[in-house]
């Protein structure tokens, strides 16, 4: 089939670079002319394991062009995943959404076209999309048929391409069955599991046919914020569970895995630390709460998962204050910026606004991260303080060290060459990470999240 995606962000790329995989034709269109140059030279604009590998496999099926005021050519499916960023009040912005719709309606030509969203919208923004597609279309003449359909993306950055290639489920959402019959054609590699598995991204071991579910829009919509909404909530839970373990003195570590051990329950997404970031989870929650209030609706749980997630920042602070007494002055060591590991994306990363806090309160910050250094230079100067080259560099006289991601590479670090180089020898594991014993060893006092 031929594809065409709008936008070029984690979600369009790689679905662009799956689907050329499979055997479709695909063009990914973008407005920024330089990312479209350096996606021609093979050069990914992010971080992203195994993306650039298969991109470059896809052998003449995948296209990158600039995003003009009409699409390059007709195509079966033109997938909108442009960014919906945050407004000031927490809702999403739409304008991409909207000038990415315009031009599709200006361009539709002969035949029919499937225009699937997968930009996380508001709930219901399936009929407004369409609105826009059908009244440019007229002002442009432009005489194709065409059906909006939604196809929500649960990809994770850092596994974006195994997330793809072997998803969980495949969600759709139309009124009409043409758009419904596209899309499941169009998916029916990944559905079969019909593809060759990349050598890099082997395919998991009991991997079975893709459930595909077929639903109305809204309910496809629902589906996006729902699951992000409970896997925040299920991290939130595991937090307040740690906190919760450091005032009786249980181990919350211990006590989460026996947790999760219950099949009903499950042991992903359970680990207690400094809760989420990342661009999903805070917005989705804050969206689909106020999604919920235009209708009269509380959802109670999903505001408080947002308070506990939030207060875990707060409570780094409390508990260096606990044991440093004083933060003015102080030193203070920062492994990890990025929100999680294998990704160098900084949005809404609980690192950043805890060397924010800490330089409020008149300390200094030594930080690291393997990946996302220089971008937080960046995006960030004020919060990267002193930025070091090696990671052990965050303990020169520091009073203590906070490890806010979980990278493999700081469990194995010089931590006895820290221990000496520290004023203080306090480390605070914000992921529950480390090798306690060995930190132990080394003359640390060793704090995690929950024990
Ligand atoms: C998330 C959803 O998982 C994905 O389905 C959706 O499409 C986009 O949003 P992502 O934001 O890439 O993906 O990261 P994810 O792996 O979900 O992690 C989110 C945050 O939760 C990270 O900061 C991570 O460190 C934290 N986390 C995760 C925990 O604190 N504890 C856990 O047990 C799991």
């Amino acid at each position: 089939m031929d594809v065409i995606l709008v936008g070029t962000g984690y979600v369009g790329l790689t679905t662009g670079v799956a689907l050329a995989w499979l055997g479709h034709r695909v063009t990914c269109l973008d407005v920024q002319r330089s990312k479209i140059e350096q996606l021609r030279d093979g050069v990914l604009p992010m971080h992203e394991p195994h993306l650039a590998e298969l991109m470059g496999a896809c052998d003449g099926r995948l296209a990158f062009d600039v995003m003009g005021d009409r699409l390059p050519h007709r195509a079966d499916v033109v997938f909108l995943t442009v960014g919906t960023p945050p407004n000031e009040d927490g809702t999403p912005d739409l304008g991409q959404v909207e000038a990415a719709a315009r031009r599709v309606g200006a361009s539709l030509r002969e035949g029919h076209t499937v225009v699937a969203t997968k930009s996380t919208v508001p709930i219901g923004s399936g009929s407004w999309v369409a609105s826009i597609i059908r009244e440019e279309a007229l002002r442009h003449g432009a005489t194709g048929a065409f059906s909006v359909a939604s196809n929500p993306e649960f990809l994770r950055e850092g596994t974006a391409v195994a997330d793809t290639l072997y998803p969980d489920r495949i969600v759709i959402g139309a009124d009409d069955t043409r758009a419904l019959e596209t899309l499941a054609a169009l998916y029916r590699p990944l559905v079969e599991q019909r593809f060759d598995a990349p050598a890099f991204c082997p395919r998991p071991a009991h991997m079975g046919r893709v459930p595909l579910v077929a639903t109305d829009p809204i309910s496809a919509e629902l589906v996006k914020y729902a699951a992000n909404a409970f896997l925040a909530l299920k991290i939130s839970f595991a937090n307040e569970i740690a906190e919760l373990s450091e005032s009786i003195g249980a181990d919350a570590c211990e006590a989460l895995r026996a947790l999760g051990l219950d099949a009903r329950i499950g042991p992903r997404f359970l680990q207690a630390g400094l809760g989420w970031g990342g661009s999903c989870f805070g917005k989705d929650t804050a969206a689909l709460v106020s999604t919920a209030r235009e209708y009269g609706v509380r959802l109670p749980t999903v505001e408080a998962a947002r308070d506990v997630n939030y207060r875990q920042r707060d409570r780094v602070i409390e508990r260096l204050l606990g044991e440093l007494k004083v933060l003015k002055g102080r030193t203070i060591g920062l492994l990890g910026l990025a929100f999680k590991p294998d990704t160098d994306d900084l949005r809404d990363a609980p690192a950043i606004e805890i060397a924010r806090r800490l330089i409020a309160r008149g300390a200094r910050v030594r930080v690291h991260d393997p990946v996302a250094l220089e971008r937080a230079r960046r995006e960030f100067p004020h919060e990267t303080g002193s930025a070091c080259a090696h990671a052990e560099g965050v303990a020169l006289e520091s009073d203590a060290v906070i490890l806010a991601t979980d990278w493999p590479e700081y469990r194995e670090l010089d931590w006895e060459g820290m221990a000496r180089a520290m004023r203080t020898r306090l480390v605070l594991d914000g992921r529950n990470f480390l090798d306690r014993r060995r930190l132990e060893r080394a003359g640390f006092r060793y704090l995690g999240v929950g024990r």
